[in-house]
């Protein structure tokens, strides 16, 4: 009698035992991934780790690096017979190419030349500049053959030092993001006052390009810009910004602010009809005609980011 009681008893508590222990199984579930920043590379990856600038040698070779770097640092004060906004390459491409969640430089040279599908041609790295130049910089062409054009593919070279031809480098192109939920464009609003305004201006035209690039109006980057694509333009907001907080904004808050800010108006891009000349147009590019729909509230966002 005894022992069965004992028994019973034991039976009682091995059950009460495994089923703290499946509550317990349970709350210990993993945390839902944060943002897709960039994670350090394993050990049969490329390593991400550019020369430093000190190391640059002396002589002629070295002058072109240093000169590079500067004009990539200050493009729109050193070249402003070309630069059409206020912008500089480091606006966009943190630290000169060398910040890993910033559009990246680092083995770019090793990357091209490459087919282009919105220009329908193969590009060389200097074809490629030129398209930040036309588009991201509002800008004019830098002649091939000119001192600062190869000034930046020595500085682009030497940070890709290494690098093997044809590497596949898991920082580049990270900063899109796809299946972006319906955006709220008061939502945005609010939280760019919140978040954005201080270091980007109340009118988006932004307190220096290194300090706080202009978001829209005529010193931002044209309608025909990579960034003036929903998903870029998100994917890059939620892997930079807020400036040193990369990562912390949830995809409902890079698609409301993503919306607010290209519904503004920014200078416009003269080849829309030449550009994807093969096909293949994404349909998240917003040109005048979608800036307004989205003001006026007619937009199609299922069509836009589907
Ligand atoms: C308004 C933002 C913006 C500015 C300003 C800008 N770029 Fe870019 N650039 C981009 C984006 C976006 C990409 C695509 C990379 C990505 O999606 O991560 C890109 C890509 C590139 C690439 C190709 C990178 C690769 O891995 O294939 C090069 C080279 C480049 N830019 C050079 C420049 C240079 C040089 C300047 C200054 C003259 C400049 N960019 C200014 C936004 C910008
Ligand atoms: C502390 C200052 C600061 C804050 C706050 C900040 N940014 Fe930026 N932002 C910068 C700087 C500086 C750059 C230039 C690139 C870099 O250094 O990372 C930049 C670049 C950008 C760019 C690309 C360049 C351009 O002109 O388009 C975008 C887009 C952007 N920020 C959006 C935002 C949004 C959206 C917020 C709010 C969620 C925000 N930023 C908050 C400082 C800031």
């Amino acid at each position: 009698m005894k022992t069965n009681v004992a028994i019973i008893i034991g039976f009682f508590l091995l059950g009460a035992f495994l089923v703290g222990y499946k509550i317990t199984e349970q709350m210990n579930i993993p945390q839902k991934e944060a943002a897709p920043r960039y994670a350090e590379p394993s050990a049969r990856e490329i390593a991400f780790n550019p020369p430093s600038l000190d190391d640059v040698p002396d002589g002629p070779v070295g002058e072109a690096i240093k000169y590079g770097h500067q004009l990539i640092s200050e493009t729109d004060t050193m070249l402003p017979d070309y630069v059409g906004n206020k912008l500089s390459c480091i606006s966009c491409h943190a630290g000169g190419g060398l910040d890993i969640n910033s559009s990246p430089f680092v083995g770019v040279t090793t990357a091209f030349p490459q087919y282009r599908p919105r220009e329908g041609v193969v590009f060389t790295l200097e074809d490629r500049i030129n398209g930040c130049m036309v588009r991201s910089m509002n800008g004019k062409e830098l002649p091939y053959d000119s001192k600062e054009m190869r000034a930046m593919m020595a500085y682009l070279t030497y940070i890709s030092e290494g690098i093997p031809v044809g590497a596949d480098l898991p920082w580049r192109m990270q900063n899109s993001t796809d299946n972006l939920p319906i955006p709220n464009l008061e939502d945005g609003e609010k939280l760019y006052k919140q978040s954005c305004l201080a270091c980007h201006g109340a009118d988006g035209s932004g307190t220096g390009s290194s300090t706080g690039p202009a978001l829209w109006g005529d010193n931002s980057f044209n309608d025909g810009a990579g960034l003036s694509r929903m998903t870029k333009l998100a994917g890059y907001i939620m892997n930079t910004m807020p400036k040193g907080q990369g990562g912390t904004l949830s995809d409902q808050e890079v698609s409301n602010l993503a919306a607010f800010i290209l519904s503004m108006d920014r200078p416009e891009w003269k080849g829309h009809d030449t550009d994807w000349p093969n096909g293949g147009r994404p349909n998240d590019i917003i040109n005048k005609e979608l800036r307004e729909q989205i003001r006026n509230g007619t937009i199609d966002w299922e069509q836009v980011l589907n």
